[in-house]
């Protein structure tokens, strides 16, 4: 068995097998490492991030639920949903991580949460399914509506990607989707790839798969999903950077989100006994 449940700094799954290093934590359900045999990781985490029960780590691929932001009309909190620090259980695991490089882990959201929030007061099951393998991270949301009316939510996978130099990268798969520029509040038309020249908070609609081209890590990421509306890009650039105190000063270089959800009224709705799968896969190209 490749995998170990760690405690330290916080609880979880962590894989090592020859150079591959892959991990989650359980609160949140939170994956924070996927670095595939022989390659760079791909997943960028703060060196200054907090790792303490009941407060969100910056990096990584945090699961934004049941809403996202302050929710649509700005009132809720704890921001991005209670998903990224609640207690999650690891409810099922495949580890053939020796064998052929792949290691699948399974999380439920602790019952505590499924129904019993003022804010979200909903039966519901909820999964989330990390599939690491040597040619592709693969993240999964599923959540079913076990009660007797209808609700709705908002999700998102938060990714964060580890870059060479932000300021270098193109991303490309949104050219004609149009977006909201939430540090204008502008609603805006992508012309061509994606560049990033000061701080970015897009919230495109998109369902389309996106190239992420890194000359100076010299790699290519195809980033692509399902069950998804919208394609959030965000890097807090530097003054945003330095007011965070999970985020170093200078680390905004380093990283670029490309989130998977459903959000700012494109969110999800599903009736009694529906299924909602919110997936995005990794790869390298
Ligand atoms: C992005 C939002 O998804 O997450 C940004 O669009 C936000 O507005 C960012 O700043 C980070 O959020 P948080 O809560 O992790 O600091």
């Amino acid at each position: 068995m490749a995998f170990e449940i760690i405690t330290n700094p916080i609880r979880g799954v962590e894989a090592r097998h020859g150079s591959a290093h892959h991990g989650v934590f359980d609160q949140g359900a939170h994956v924070w490492a996927y670095q595939p045999e022989g390659q760079a990781p791909v997943l960028w985490v703060s060196e200054q991030s907090t790792f303490s029960p009941g407060l969100p780590v910056r990096g990584g691929v945090p699961v934004v639920f049941p809403w996202f932001g302050a929710g649509l009309d700005g009132d809720l909190t704890p921001q991005h949903g209670f998903a990224r620090t609640a207690m999650w259980h690891l409810s099922d695991t495949k580890d053939t991580l020796d064998r052929d490089g792949r290691l699948l882990v399974e999380y439920e959201l602790d019952e505590a949460m499924t129904g019993q929030q003022d804010s979200f007061p909903f039966p519901y099951r909820a999964y989330l399914r990390a599939k690491f393998t040597p040619e592709y991270l693969g993240i999964e949301l599923e959540v079913t509506n076990t009660g007797p009316n209808e609700f709705t939510f908002d999700n998102a996978l938060h990714t964060y990607l580890a870059v060479g130099d932000v300021r270098e990268i193109s991303i490309s798969g949104l050219d004609g989707a149009t977006y909201l520029d939430k540090v204008t509040g502008e609603t805006l038309t992508q012309s061509g790839d994606v560049s990033i020249t000061g701080e970015t908070d897009r919230v495109y609609t998109s369902t389309s798969d996106i190239v992420l081209t890194d000359p100076v890590l010299g790699r290519t990421l195809t980033i692509s999903k399902s069950g998804s509306a919208n394609t959030i890009v965000w890097n807090p650039w530097i003054d945003k950077s330095a007011a965070m105190p999970d985020f170093g000063d200078d680390e905004w270089t380093s990283m670029i989100c490309i989130e998977a959800g459903n959000v700012l009224g494109s969110d999800v709705t599903l009736r009694p006994g529906e299924t909602h799968h919110l997936k995005q896969r990794i790869s390298f190209a």
